[in-house]
């Protein structure tokens, strides 16, 4: 079937939630993907900050190849080797004690809030303006865009307050005697690739500890690497309660986590939470070829050379169009002084798979192991077309 037919087939029969590209992708290798009409396209999104290590790593493929023909789903009923020497291997590379397997982000999110008031007794969330959470009831009402919440005003659940980012007085203001949770993002993606101070999340680790309240770090986009750190609340020197993660996790397979320190994880009893598919060995298998890749390739040292050179690059661009260049690691934003939406159509027609966010923000979230040359292949685009 050709392009037209097959983008027919979802105008009919799909329910209508996404706005999508008009290509029909096949294939990739590594920062590269092509269409079915085998027209090439550097992978500037990575299908949004999730393949960290590219499209057809060898390492992940045979890891899912091979688990693949032992064992592909048991149900969280029973043990799986990957899921156990997963667990282990994790945790002892970060400051947390628990982990709980989930399938996505929200859903990795929403099992954090449910442990962080099971542990606190209380009922307030605090996230932020501009926040992203996930498109669940409850993570929806933690992230901060009323115009999400608009058509579920009815069934949005009570006791989420949103307040501006990189502001510790708002927090401070918002804080009550019934707060049990901070869910923040160390770095905003969905809301246009805001950096915070360090200092912001600093205050935030204290007032946490100083009231009792659980500091959450939704690590979905920010975390397995992309910022230059494993985790980039590493970059800012805390400890935090809780961490979601998602995205690059499984490499490209669907797969999410919440790790916990071994005091709120307490919290949870069997039969507080739950998943029939979290933690299965296919993912377990992709996500240990992911760990293993990151420490045979230098993964991190990449994304933290690439990285600053993407954004130094960037820089010396002199376009009126441009308003602001900001990131860390791989996770940049450019923003226009205008709507972004032409630039995607334009850079993808070039040959270009990038994302705009917020309107305006056109955001970057390559693969981790894109090279140098990549980034000068594209930036020369971005040069031609913006
Ligand atoms: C920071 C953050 N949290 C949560 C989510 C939701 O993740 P998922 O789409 O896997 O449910 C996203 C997705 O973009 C995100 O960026």
């Amino acid at each position: 079937m050709n392009t037209q037919d097959l983008i027919k087939i979802e105008d009919d029969y799909f329910i209508n939630t996404f706005t999508r590209q008009p290509i029909v992708l096949d294939h990739g290798e590594g920062v590269k993907v092509w269409d079915i009409d085998g027209n090439e396209y550097l992978d500037m999104f990575a299908g949004i900050a999730v393949n960290c290590l590219g499209h057809n790593h060898p390492k992940l493929v045979k890891a899912i190849q091979d688990q693949a023909e032992k064992l592909i789903h048991i149900s969280s009923i029973y043990y799986n080797e990957p899921a156990l020497i997963y667990a282990k291997r994790l945790i002892e590379m970060t400051s947390f004690d628990r982990i709980f397997y989930a399938n996505s982000g929200a859903e990795a999110n929403e099992g954090a809030i449910k442990l962080a008031v099971k542990y606190t007794g209380k009922s307030e969330i605090i996230s932020t303006v501009d926040s992203f959470h996930g498109r669940t009831i409850m993570t929806l009402a933690a992230t901060g865009h009323e115009e999400y919440h608009e058509p579920f005003k009815a069934v949005m659940p009570k006791g989420f307050i949103n307040v501006e980012y990189n502001n510790i007085d708002a927090i401070k203001e918002a804080i009550t005697e019934n707060t049990a949770a901070i869910l923040i993002e160390p770095v905003q993606g969905e809301g246009g690739v805001n950096v915070p101070d360090k200092e912001y999340f600093q205050e935030i680790e204290k007032l946490c500890k100083e009231k009792g309240i659980v500091l959450i770090v939704d690590e979905v986009q920010t975390g397995f690497g992309r910022c230059g750190t494993l985790f980039a609340h590493e970059l800012y020197g805390i400890k935090p309660d809780i961490m979601t993660m998602a995205k690059g996790i499984g490499g490209g397979v669907p797969m999410g986590g919440i790790l916990a320190t071994e005091e709120v994880a307490s919290a949870f009893v069997p039969g507080d939470h739950g998943t029939t598919f979290g933690g299965g060995p296919l993912v377990c298998a992709a996500a240990n070829a992911v760990l293993d890749a990151f420490e045979e390739e230098n993964v991190l040292d990449n994304v933290n050379e690439v990285g600053q050179y993407f954004i130094d690059e960037l820089k010396k661009l002199d376009k009126d169009v441009i308003a602001d260049v900001r990131g860390v690691g791989l996770m940049v934003g450019l923003e226009l002084t205008k709507p972004g939406a032409e630039y995607v159509d334009k850079l993808r027609e070039a040959g270009f798979l990038i994302n705009c966010t917020s309107g305006n923000v056109l955001r970057f979230v390559p693969p981790l192991t894109i090279t140098k040359e990549e980034i000068d292949e594209f930036v020369k685009a971005l040069d031609e077309n913006l």
